[in-house]
């Protein structure tokens, strides 16, 4: 495939992965993307995972023929990308690494070798000239690792963004971007917001074609609308209009809890109710949901005298990321000794910017009249 005249993708498609980075489904599969620019001079972008060593290399041979490789640019350590850099080194024995001196080090630990014969160690703002291209180097720590480092080829306008910009899914399923990107970008980024907007920033400095990101597809048009997406998630704003109700439930009783708020928002007229079982469902999709809406309603059981866990699970994975700039409400059942709401307010008790509805919800074991209200209460004002 041709990125340009001069780039050409070397990257594979992953359909045997069940879980990607050990925790997140993948059912459209995972691509590893690297890229060869063929000047006078060749640079290999990033190796693959460890998996598709052999696949990779000769991916390179496809599209290099009788030539060989000068360097390999190394942008990002997490083995998905850099699993494959010493199988590279041995077969092109003349070609230097080029990555961060932080990544070097990581090299040292990962492999035994950060290849000092062989390394060039890069800043911000340093540049390796190829002939045409020019590459300027830019460090983008903890997008998503602290070594991480961004390219942009001046001379064709290309950002080769590491993983920013990447999402879920191989490059043989087409698929909507924004949905998968999203969830990636919220489980795997997420925490690392005011981290991105630097990065955005400098990125808003320079002239950007394309965007070359280490997962998911080139992107090439509209950049505009990728760019206002990182710029919503990454500065935790709201990006659409609706409630998300997560929640779990033991025998039923907080489930029929949650299916008539859901009918209250919408008689109310919520624009979307966006609900998730979190025992059952993908909690990256409920994480992903959580940061996308505005409000949040959290309704689970006390149990154990604490939480199910699920739910703490799930307040974890929110306050891990930063979770902050919503409005929350709280549904509790208990039998005995109800106490859920408590507990997940303590659990939230760093998020900044969190405004609590005045309506909570208190269900002894089952929905009476006095809980109904209290719903229809909190659906109305959830949606003024
Ligand atoms: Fe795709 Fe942070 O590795």
């Amino acid at each position: 495939m041709n990125i340009t005249n001069d780039i050409r993708y070397v990257g594979v498609n992953d359909h045997e992965i069940d879980l990607f980075e050990g925790q997140y489904v993948v059912p459209n599969g995972m691509a590893y993307n690297s890229y060869a620019i063929i000047d006078e001079k060749i640079a290999i972008f990033d190796s693959v995972d460890r998996r598709f060593g052999e696949e990779w290399l000769s991916n390179i041979k496809n599209a290099l023929g009788e030539r060989t490789p000068n360097y390999l640019i190394v942008q990002h350590m997490e083995p998905d990308h850099s699993a494959n850099i010493t199988s590279f080194a041995n077969a092109y024995p003349e070609a230097k690494i080029v990555a961060s001196a932080k990544a070097f080090a990581m090299m040292k630990n990962f492999f035994g070798t950060d290849f000092a014969e062989r390394q060039i160690v890069v800043g911000e703002n340093d540049t390796l000239s190829l002939g045409k291209h020019t590459l300027t180097f830019i460090t983008a720590p903890m997008v998503h690792w602290p070594e991480v480092i961004v390219t942009y080829d001046s001379f064709d306008k290309v950002l080769f963004s590491a993983d920013a910009f990447g999402k879920f899914g191989a490059l043989d399923v087409d698929e909507d971007w924004a949905c998968e990107a999203r969830r990636y970008y919220i489980g795997i980024v997420g925490k690392y917001g005011a981290q991105v907007q630097t990065l955005l920033k400098k990125a808003a400095g320079l002239d950007i074609e394309k965007v070359c990101p280490l997962h998911g597809p080139v992107l090439t048009e509209n950049l505009g609308y990728y760019l206002g997406l990182y710029n919503t998630w990454s500065s935790y704003a709201v990006e659409s209009e609706g409630v998300v109700i997560a929640y779990t439930s033991v025998y039923g009783n907080t489930k029929k809890a949650v299916e008539l708020l859901a009918e209250k928002l919408k008689e109310h007229g919520c624009p979307k109710v966006a609900i998730s079982d979190l025992a059952r469902c993908d909690m990256a999709e409920a994480v992903e949901d959580a940061f996308r809406y505005g409000k949040i309603v959290l309704a689970t059981t006390t149990y154990n005298n604490d939480i199910f866990p699920f739910m703490r699970t799930f307040i974890d994975h929110l306050t891990e990321r930063n979770f902050k700039n919503r409005t929350v409400a709280f549904i509790e059942n208990g039998s005995w000794a109800p106490n859920a709401t408590k507990i997940m307010k303590g659990m939230l008790e760093k998020s900044k910017d969190l405004v609590y509805t005045q309506t909570e919800v208190k269900i002894l074991s089952s929905l009476n009249e006095e809980s109904k209200n209290a719903i229809d209460s909190l659906a109305k004002e959830l949606c003024e």
